[in-house]
């Protein structure tokens, strides 16, 4: 894409750490800080990525991966979506193997960590010590002398929300995230499954495009022809552009995570790239 047609998208973040942590929960306290949920009637469905719309109208992408296995298995297939990791530690846990695992996964990705030392509500917490353990595995925050932004947090509280929100902005904006929106969409599949009454759904990150009802695209080995499009607050949308989580209806059968959807000219097109790539 040419320079001038790029334009400012919102940032893509993905919560990794250990075990019990605390990501699935900082991730529902962060939902909160959403002004636009209100609107949909506070139905929570779960969805593999959502995106929050702050006070100030902008807008932050969060991935609910299981875990660095899956950021890594998508990584694998090509799917590097992710612009930031906020890697959780629990304060009175500390370090722990899957931390140690999530450092190394954000490394070898090249992505920038934000690091959320979480229960800091704990009477055991101990942040100090985190941010020495983290020393030890070049992992260097400021307090410590380094460049890694760290923040103290407690999903459970809610509190140092905000400040942790407000660390992803400035990262966010070091990093310059741009995409051309006026293109045909291309995405990854986050994830995708088999609905009782909707047939084969994808929840898809567009990262460039902009994704319509009615376009017609390959997906992995599938194709299709987008029937509907369904926002994180279970609306249905006519679009959606670069970091927009969607769930895609109008798939021949289901993809796998980490998939590139492309929307291309035709159905003929369409089936023949499904078939080229199913067949290698
Ligand atoms: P897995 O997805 O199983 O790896 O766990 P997780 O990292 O998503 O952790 P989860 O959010 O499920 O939290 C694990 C436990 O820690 C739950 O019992 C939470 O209530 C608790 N917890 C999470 N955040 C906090 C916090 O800030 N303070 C305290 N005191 N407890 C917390
Ligand atoms: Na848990
Ligand atoms: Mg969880």
């Amino acid at each position: 894409d040419a320079e001038d047609a790029l334009k400012p998208r919102p940032p893509v973040v993905t919560i990794m750490g250990h075990v019990d942590h605390g990501k699935t929960s900082l991730l529902d306290a962060l939902r909160g800080t959403d002004v636009v949920r209100g609107e949909a009637g506070g139905i929570t469905q779960h969805i593999g990525a959502y995106q929050v719309t702050l006070k100030d109208k902008s807008k932050i992408t969060f991935l609910d991966t299981p875990g660095h296995e899956a950021f890594s298995e998508m990584r694998a297939r090509g799917a590097n979506v992710t612009d930031i990791v906020v890697l959780v530690v629990a304060a009175d846990d500390g370090l722990m193997p899957q931390t140690i695992e999530a450092i190394n996964h954000t490394k070898a990705a090249g992505v920038p960590m934000i690091v959320a030392i979480n229960k800091i509500d704990k009477p055991e917490a101990n942040a100090q010590k985190v941010r020495e353990r983290l020393l030890e595995h070049d992992v260097q925050v400021e307090a410590m002398g380094g460049e890694t932004q760290d923040v103290e947090v407690s999903a459970l509280k809610k509190t140092g929300l905000d400040d942790l929100i407000e660390k992803i902005q400035l990262q966010a904006e070091l990093s310059e995230l741009k995409a051309n929106p006026d293109r045909a969409a291309e995405g990854n599949v986050v994830e995708a499954k088999l609905d009782k009454g909707r047939g084969p759904v994808a929840t898809v990150l567009v990262t460039r495009g902009t994704l319509r009802v009615g376009d017609v695209f390959v997906v992995g080995a599938e194709s299709g022809k987008v029937r509907a499009l369904v926002d994180d607050k279970g609306r249905q949308i006519k679009e959606a552009g670069p970091s927009t989580p969607v769930e895609v209806l109008g798939l021949s059968g289901v993809p796998m995570a980490g998939d590139l959807l492309q929307v291309v000219e035709n159905e003929a097109r369409a089936r023949e790239v499904a078939e080229y790539r199913a067949s290698v």
